[in-house]
């Protein structure tokens, strides 16, 4: 497992805080729709959709929702690092989809985690042609079965510009988030990532500003600060934060970052 799992290991910590806000101000955005299955994308490589998935994943778990978590970047995705699953070339979604009949024992796929509740669905085989999988029949009718059987899904999905494979499954899912990084997104990829939800007529239900204040170095060295543990040595702007903006997107120019972090709280859609 690598160290990704921030809301397990500093359950106290703002970023937890943050996260669970997301959990519920997805629920709200749905309200009337119904939330199954929760896209989470970004413009570019590295903006953190993985981690906010992967955590995102473990909130919904810990409110007792049977959660499966899907790897969609059959590319590159990493999700069975995070949490410490097998992930061979001949278990994972590119397999389940390719080989998916109705009978299919979906046990030899889906991996159990080291937490109740939440399972992972690893990337598998990396096929050639991601995009023709993913638009597949097959997949189609794997993602209906998966829905009768979990409370939440989530598709850890690769980044829109350049890709065409998150614009296919935004036609299974509830709820689009786009996940930017306040370090390095710029307007115009956000305005880009726009223009492909509207050409796709998929909704952007919100934006999860990922604030990684690590300024460059990597976060395992640092461990994180604990409300429990006074003689910690971080400091409380260690910790990566995420805050969560209903569509706002492109709206507000800022030092070339897509929008700007705000209250979490006060942005949930249809709640005034
Ligand atoms: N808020 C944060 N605080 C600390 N580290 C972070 C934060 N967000 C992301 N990271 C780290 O940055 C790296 C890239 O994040 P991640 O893999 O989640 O991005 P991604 O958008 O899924 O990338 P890709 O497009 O390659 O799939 C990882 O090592 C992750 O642990
Ligand atoms: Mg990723």
């Amino acid at each position: 497992m690598t160290k990704d799992l921030i809301i397990t290991e500093n359950p106290k910590s703002r970023f937890a805080e943050s996260i669970k806000t997301i959990r519920t101000n997805l629920a709200f955005a749905n309200v009337d729709s119904g939330l199954k299955v929760i896209l989470n994308t970004s413009p570019e490589m590295g903006d953190g959709k993985s981690f906010i998935s992967a955590n995102l994943a473990l909130a919904f778990a810990q409110d007792n929702k049977k959660v499966l978590l899907i790897d969609c970047d059959l590319r590159r995705g990493r999700q069975h690092k995070i949490f410490g699953v097998e992930n061979s070339s001949k278990g994972g979604y590119a397999n389940l989809i390719l080989n998916f009949r109705s009978d299919t024992r979906l046990s030899a796929y889906i991996k159990r985690t080291a937490f109740k509740n939440l399972h992972v669905l690893p990337i598998g085989i990396t096929p050639p042609n991601p995009v023709e999988i993913l638009a597949s029949n097959n997949n189609q009718l794997l993602l209906e079965k998966l829905k009768n059987i979990y409370d939440i899904i989530i598709l850890d999905c690769p980044p829109v510009l350049g890709l065409s494979d998150t614009m296919i499954l935004t036609k299974y899912s509830d709820a689009n988030m786009v996940t930017v990084s306040i370090k390095k997104t710029k307007y115009e990829a956000i305005e880009q990532v726009k223009k492909e939800f509207a050409k796709a007529k998929a909704k952007i239900t919100g934006v999860v500003v990922n604030k990684d204040r690590t300024k460059g170095k990597s976060y395992y060295g640092y461990g994180y600060y604990t409300e429990d543990n006074k003689k910690t040595k971080y400091k409380k702007e260690d910790i990566p934060t995420v805050d969560f903006e209903e569509e706002k997107i492109g709206n507000k120019k800022q030092n070339n970052v897509a929008v700007t972090s705000s209250v979490v709280s006060s942005i949930v859609k249809n709640s005034k």
